[in-house]
């Protein structure tokens, strides 16, 4: 269990090595047994791999690349006014995140080329589209992250690693025509998943310390 938390991180350079069906589906099942707040499973998943995704990745990467700045948003990505100490977090992980990449801070082409990553899924064969019902409140969005957790460290036992990507709702309307999602479905987001490219640079992010995020009352 330590073994699969300590190993996931976020991949971005995949193989193009298939991920079998069978392996999904044991997944997806095994992950179903997350907790969520009075049982509801408030999530939806559309696995998208083969042909239908090559088109999703060629449709996102070509509105990407023309600097299209994205769907309206259903939700924010971050609030408005992120302050100390989320925005130096956010600021140290932005940094190391796309560098390993070969993307530099001062290339003005930097957010053109982050969204082209993206929307490439960084090569992996299979993304996960995650979404909820838009009926559903804050609670029901933290069962989904339990859920998303549960797949992502379920995924490492079976020698696979993923990236969730929030930037996948830039595109949602793009999605949405791919899955066949209802309009009652909000994307909340993707979730990349394969083998991890040999070779590729590799990033190992930070953690604040626990005293920051933990304060322990009584014994
Ligand atoms: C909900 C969610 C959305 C994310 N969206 C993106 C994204 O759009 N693109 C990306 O490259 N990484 C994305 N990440 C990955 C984070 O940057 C990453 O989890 C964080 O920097 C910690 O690094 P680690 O996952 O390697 O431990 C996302 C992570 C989460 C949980």
């Amino acid at each position: 269990m330590y073994e699969a938390v300590s190993s996931r991180r976020s991949v971005r350079a995949f193989s193009d090595a298939p991920v079998p069906r069978e392996t999904l589906e044991r997944v997806l099942r095994a992950a179903a047994r997350a907790p969520s707040s009075g049982n509801l499973q408030p999530w939806h998943v559309f696995v998208v791999a083969g042909e239908p995704l090559a088109e999703l990745k060629r449709h996102a990467t070509t509105r990407a690349l023309a600097g299209d700045p994205g769907d309206e948003r259903e939700y924010p990505m971050y609030p408005a006014d992120l302050a100390s100490p989320y925005l130096d977090r956010f600021a140290i992980a932005a940094s190391q995140r796309y560098e390993a990449l070969g993307v530099e801070r001062g290339d003005p082409e930097r957010p053109t080329k982050i969204a082209a990553l993206n929307s490439a899924a960084f090569g992996a064969p299979v993304v996960l589209f995650c979404y909820v019902d838009r009926a559903m409140g804050p609670g029901q969005w933290a069962d989904v992250g339990m859920f998303l957790q549960t797949v992502m460290l379920l995924l490492r036992a079976e020698g696979l690693h993923s990236c969730p990507q929030v930037m996948w709702t830039m595109y949602r309307n793009t999605v949405r025509d791919a899955v066949g999602a209802a309009d009652g479905l909000v994307l909340v987001c993707g979730v990349s998943v394969g083998y991890e490219l040999a070779g590729a640079p590799s990033v190992r992010t930070g953690r604040a310390d626990l005293t920051e995020t933990v304060s322990f009352v009584g014994r």
